[in-house]
């Protein structure tokens, strides 16, 4: 990825649109003004391609909150990671005393990021703690120490809409160096696209859509798996669970609906040792 990506604030448009339905699943207040009029076009565009995109991105938000309220209310976690962070305001959401956040992103998009929340009255910025690394080259884990993460307590991770967009070499890199560099009781968590979608192959013509309007974004879509579990292994992970968005919507709002096409991404959380922590 060269410059600032654009992808971050495509969901940032979907997370304000989410955050206003009638019975919202999560709510972002930050979400409308930091995506501005370019995220909300870009999302308009993609709207064309993958109408489901919006239900799909509340539910992935949603779910993700929910690791980081159990981590935070009921574990006792002090330290919340967020990869790839893009326009995140998790860290402004979701503030807890005593708990710390740490933004990690591309340099080119952190720089973007921090620009526009100086210009947004009232955030609080000094709520996260901002780490530029460039998954490709760079090793995250030496960027969060050096940024004051402690490596002896148990940290959350989030790599949300992060990996599709990486070579597999910087994700098993990125994954490795995690598992061996944090507290074994950490917890990563990340969204993962099917191994055609990645390739380009077997798809239908909404899904070269998809992927070409991605592309044409100039992040590619590079990375998929229809199973995770192997490289995770190979990572150096103990413990793997996926989860499936049209279980997620089943769970969240209630019904299974074929035609949003959500079967083919899934949300994987791993962790270095075995736990026995009730994420849901
Ligand atoms: C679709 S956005 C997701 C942003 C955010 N996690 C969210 O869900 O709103 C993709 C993110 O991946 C980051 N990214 C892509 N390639 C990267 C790389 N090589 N190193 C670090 N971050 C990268 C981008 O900077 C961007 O923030």
């Amino acid at each position: 990825m060269d410059g600032a990506s654009s992808t971050a604030l495509m969901v940032c448009a979907y997370r304000a649109r989410a955050s206003t339905w009638p019975q919202p699943i999560m709510t972002d207040r930050w979400a409308a003004a930091l995506a501005g009029e370019e995220g909300q076009r870009i999302a308009a565009g993609f709207d064309r391609h993958w109408p489901a995109m919006e239900t799909w991105l509340a539910l992935r938000v949603a779910y993700l909150d929910r690791l980081v309220a159990l981590a935070t209310d009921r574990l006792s976690v002090r330290q919340v990671v967020i990869l790839g962070a893009g326009y995140d305001t998790r860290a402004a959401r979701m503030p807890k005393s005593g708990v710390r956040y740490f933004e990690v992103d591309h340099p080119d998009t952190q720089a973007a990021k921090r620009a526009r929340l100086a210009a947004l009255p009232g955030y609080p910025v000094d709520a996260a703690t901002y780490a530029p690394c460039d998954f490709e080259r760079e090793d995250p884990v030496d960027r969060l120490r050096a940024a004051g993460l402690s490596t002896r307590l148990p940290t959350l991770v989030l790599w949300e809409g992060v990996v599709p967009y990486l070579t597999e070499a910087a994700v098993r890199a990125t994954a490795t160096t995690l598992a061996r560099g944090l507290d074994p009781r950490s917890l990563l968590a990340f969204d993962f696209v099917g191994k055609n979608l990645a390739a380009g192959q077997k798809l239908s013509a909404q899904d070269h859509g998809m992927r070409d309007f991605i592309g044409d974004l100039a992040e590619p879509v590079r990375f998929g798996s229809d199973h995770i579990t192997p490289l995770l292994a190979e990572c150096g992970y103990r413990w793997v669970r996926t989860v499936s968005f049209d279980d997620l919507a089943l769970q969240l709002l209630g019904d299974y609906q074929r035609e949003r096409l959500f079967r083919f991404q899934r949300i994987a959380l791993a962790s270095p040792s075995v736990v026995d922590a009730p994420w849901p």
